[in-house]
């Protein structure tokens, strides 16, 4: 039932239509593989991906799973020891045949985390800049310099020198002259990790009103799943210079291929179980320990491994578990009995912490105007189905995140 024997391409649920009226490849990346050296792991290892024209296509991962060094090998900063890369129909890396184009011979727009931009130049002097050495028209050039301004939310800005805007500002500048030619792919490296938390969310939207308009491809790089999870048309989840999991942000959250993208993206409660019936397609009925009248259904990406009996653990999203104050001693058929330990009020929610018969203490959350208090006893209701099963509750260390 874990999920490490399988690979990615298992798994990959590549949309037939990714975008509407957008299903081109403009970017295809085929079995990259990098070490640099000195290293005695690969960086990226056998990496493939395509990304269409309008799609936004997200590497997601921990620090130093090789989500820069496989931008890198896109952009042509990186030259790879294995593989092929595509920009629509033209070949730019072969690397059996040596061949590997610069940057310049790419028909792509990039933003790194530490882009800077040209000091001795204005705001519009650096977005106007690959208009200008493209010989583009003059009134053209103010229109176009006007328009991405705007896009990143620096319009008013033309004239201010570049040394005299902040960190957050400058990257929005660089993101103004990547998009200024209107590249077919635009590769970005966290470029929001200098921003506020305020300034991001508008800058998502953005982004996102930017997709629908003009039809590029972006692979886009970030360690932040809520960026990934609001604007991928897919994420791609890579631990240890492999992906682990390709497909739309909801498949990757509700149906997890193994226990890493379980535990890196989002929240999840594992709860024991034990199986009380199968079918071929994964599908389990788990009778929880502790309440054997609460039984819920659960997805395994493993159906031969499961037999009548097995103990295993479910896992549940907090979202989809709801508190209610307990109306006697006994829960009704479908539900836990817990007693509430911790309350924390947090804003938007309130986060309970519950002791659960035969579970031990998990974390959930409810609703601000149905608070409950310390000490009470509660009922958990659980979504009946839709969740995932595993055999082991082996966790990511934190350090490793
Ligand atoms: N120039 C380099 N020389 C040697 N090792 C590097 C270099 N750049 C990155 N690495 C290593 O390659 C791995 C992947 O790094 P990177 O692609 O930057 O990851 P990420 O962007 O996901 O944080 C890490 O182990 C990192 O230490
Ligand atoms: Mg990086």
């Amino acid at each position: 039932m874990s999920g490490t024997a399988l690979t990615a391409k298992t798994i990959e649920f590549p949309p037939k239509n990714p975008v509407a009226g957008a299903s081109k490849v403009a970017m295809r990346l085929s079995g990259l593989t990098k070490t640099y050296p000195g290293n005695r792991f690969p960086a990226v290892k056998n990496l493939s991906l395509d990304v269409h024209d309008g799609e936004i296509v997200t590497l997601l991962g921990p620090s130093g799973c090789g989500k820069t060094t496989t931008l890198r090998m896109a952009a042509g900063l990186e030259v790879p020891d294995e593989g092929e890369i595509r920009f629509g129909d033209t070949v730019v890396v072969m690397s059996s045949a040596g061949l590997c184009l610069p940057p310049n011979k790419r028909d792509m727009g990039m933003v790194f985390q530490s882009y800077a931009i040209w000091p001795h130049m204005t705001v519009a002097q650096n977005v106007a800049f690959p208009l200008k050495s493209r010989k583009c028209p003059r009134n053209q050039i103010r229109d176009r310099v006007r328009r991405a301004l705007e896009l990143v939310g620096m319009a008013g800005y033309e004239d201010r020198p570049g040394p005299l805007l902040s960190g957050g500002q400058q990257q929005r500048v660089a993101f103004a002259r990547a998009l200024i030619t209107e590249p077919r792919v635009l590769l970005l490296d966290e470029p929001f990790s200098s921003l506020d938390a305020k300034l991001r969310e508008k800058m998502r939207i953005r982004v996102k009103r930017l997709q629908k308009e003009l039809n590029i491809a972006f692979l886009f790089v970030t360690h932040d799943q809520i960026e990934a999870l609001s604007l991928s048309n897919r994420i791609a989840l890579m631990n240890a210079g492999e992906v682990q999991q390709l497909g739309s942000p909801r498949l990757l959250y509700e149906n997890p291929a193994n226990e890493f993208v379980r535990d890196f993206v989002g929240k999840t409660l594992l709860l024991r179980g034990e199986v009380q019936s199968g079918d071929s397609s994964g599908r389990l009925a788990i009778a929880l320990h502790g309440s054997p009248d609460c039984v819920i259904y659960g997805r395994t990406y493993d159906p031969g491994g499961i037999e009548r009996g097995k103990q295993v653990f479910i896992g549940v999203r907090p979202e989809d578990v709801e508190v209610l104050p307990a109306q006697g001693p006994v829960a009704p058929p479908g539900m836990l009995t817990g007693t509430l330990d911790v309350a924390l009020f947090v804003g938007e929610r309130i986060e309970y912490q519950v002791a659960v018969e035969g579970q031990g203490t998990i974390d959930i959350y409810g609703e601000r105007h149905r608070p409950i208090e310390e000490g009470h006893k509660v009922w958990l209701k659980l979504r009946p189905d839709g969740h995932s099963a595993w055999e082991s509750n082996r966790s990511l260390d934190e350090e490793d995140i």
